[in-house]
C-alpha cells in the first residue's frame, strides 16, 4: 500500500529557529550515517524514514560517504523519497556533506573546489534531487586555503545546488575565520554540526558561545554516543547492535567499562525522571537554547519513537543536573 503521511505530523514536534535564519528545524533530526546502506534492510530503512516524517521530523542528514558502501545511503534515500515522498520534498530539509575520503586520488577528499563541486554533483544524482537544503563542509582541511573552500560553498549556493551552507567538525578558531569569509561573500553559515553528548563536551569550552554570538545554529551529532548513552549496553553487548557489527566506527576501545558504569548511573537518574536513558541524553542537550536540533541515529522505528519522546520533558532541576555531573565524573571534557 502507498504510504500516506500522518495528517497530525506537525502537532507534537517542537521546531526551533536556526540561528538568525528564516529556517526552523525539528528539535529531533534523523541521520543516515548507519542503517541505510546497502548492508542494511531496505524495508526497515524506509520504515524509519516514514516514522520520522509522521513524528514531525523534517530534517534528514546525509553525507557522500554514508553506507556502507560509501554513497549507498544516498542511493537508498533517493529511492525511498521517490517511492513514498513525491509531493513532500518542500516539507523536508535534506542535507549532504563532503570532506572525508570518497574516491581515490587527490580530488576525492578534503576541501578543494574540484572535490566539493564534483562530490555534490554525485550526491544529487544518487539522491535524484535537484538541490540539497544544506550542504556541509564535513571537516576542516589543513592544506586547502579556507578562502577556496568557503568560496566554493558560496558558489554552490549561487548555483542553486544548495540553499544553505553548514560546517562540521570545525574547532572555534577555524570556525570563526570561516564564517567571516562566508559573511563577506554574502552566504552566511546556517549551522554547525559538532559531535556533542554527555560523553563528548568539547563544544562547551567556547564553540557554543561563538555560535550564539554569531547567531549560527547548532545540531549535535552522535548525541547518544552511538548507543552507549542508551539502555542498550547496560548488561552486555547485544547481537545486532552497532558495537557487534563488523562495519562502523563504534569499537570496544570507545565502549569502555568506565562509560558503561557511567551509563548505568545515568540510567537510574533517567528512571527518576520517567525517561529512558536515550530520552534523558537528548533532553539534556535540548535544554540549552543554543541547540537548534539534536541529530539522532536509529536502527528501528521504535527506537526513533523512543528518542522523539525526549521533547516532552527537557526541563532539569538543579539537583538532577548535579547528579548527572556526579555520574559523569570529572573527565567529561
Ligand atoms: N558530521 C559528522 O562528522 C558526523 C559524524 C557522525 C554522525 N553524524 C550524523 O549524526 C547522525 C547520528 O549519529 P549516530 O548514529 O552516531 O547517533 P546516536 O543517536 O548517538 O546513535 C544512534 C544509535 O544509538 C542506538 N539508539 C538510538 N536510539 C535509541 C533508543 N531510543 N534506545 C536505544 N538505543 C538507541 C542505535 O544503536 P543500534 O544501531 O546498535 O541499535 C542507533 O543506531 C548520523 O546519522 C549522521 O547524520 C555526523
Amino acid at each position: 500500500m502507498n504510504y500516506i503521511p500522518s495528517i497530525n505530523r506537525y502537532q507534537n514536534m517542537v521546531y526551533n529557529r536556526c540561528g538568525n535564519s528564516g529556517i526552523k528545524l525539528s528539535a529531533i533530526s534523523l541521520g543516515l550515517w548507519h542503517n541505510f546502506g546497502d548492508v542494511d534492510d531496505f524495508k526497515n530503512s524506509a520504515n524509519i524514514i516514514k516514522t520520522a516524517f509522521d513524528a514531525g521530523i523534517t530534517h534528514f542528514d546525509l553525507a557522500n560517504n554514508y553506507g556502507p558502501s560509501p554513497g549507498s545511503a544516498e542511493i537508498n534515500f533517493g529511492k525511498i523519497l521517490k517511492q513514498n515522498f513525491s509531493g513532500y520534498r518542500d516539507e523536508m530539509m535534506i542535507s549532504s556533506k563532503a570532506g572525508y575520503t570518497m574516491w581515490p586520488g587527490p580530488y576525492g577528499d578534503w576541501g578543494s573546489k574540484k572535490y566539493l563541486i564534483s562530490s555534490l554533483n554525485q550526491s544529487l544524482k544518487r539522491m535524484q534531487l535537484d538541490y540539497v537544503d544544506i550542504f556541509y563542509h564535513h571537516r576542516p582541511d589543513p592544506e586547502t586555503p579556507l578562502e577556496e573552500t568557503m568560496a566554493t560553498l558560496d558558489l554552490i549556493v549561487r548555483q542553486g545546488k544548495a540553499l544553505y551552507i553548514g560546517l562540521s567538525n570545525y574547532k572555534t578558531p577555524e570556525f570563526l575565520k570561516a564564517i567571516n569569509i562566508l559573511k563577506d561573500l554574502g552566504t552566511p553559515c546556517l549551522i554547525h554540526q559538532p559531535k556533542y553528548s554527555m560523553f563528548e563536551r568539547w563544544v562547551e569550552e567556547s564553540l557554543l558561545n561563538a555560535l550564539e554570538q554569531n547567531q549560527v545554529g547548532c545540531i549535535p551529532f552522535s548525541p547518544l554516543a552511538q548507543g552507549l548513552l542508551t539502555n542498550k549496553y547496560l548488561n552486555g553487548i547485544p547481537d545486532n547492535s552497532r558495537l557487534a557489527k563488523p562495519h562502523g566506527f563504534l569499537t570496544s576501545q570507545y565502549a569502555t567499562a568506565d562509560k558503561i558504569t557511567k551509563a548505568r548511573k545515568l540510567n537510574l537518574i533517567a528512571a527518576q525522571r520517567n525517561q529512558t536513558l536515550a530520552q534523558m541524553a537528548i533532553a539534556w542537550l535540548l535544554k540549552d537554547q543554543r541547540i537548534t536540533s539534536v541529530l539522532v541515529g536509529a536502527s528501528s522505528p521504535s527506537q526513533l519513537l523512543d528518542s522523539v519522546k525526549s521533547t516532552e520533558n527537557i526541563y532539569f532541576e538543579n539537583a538532577e543536573l548535579l547528579n548527572i555531573e556526579q555520574a559523569l565524573g570529572s573527565s567529561t571534557f
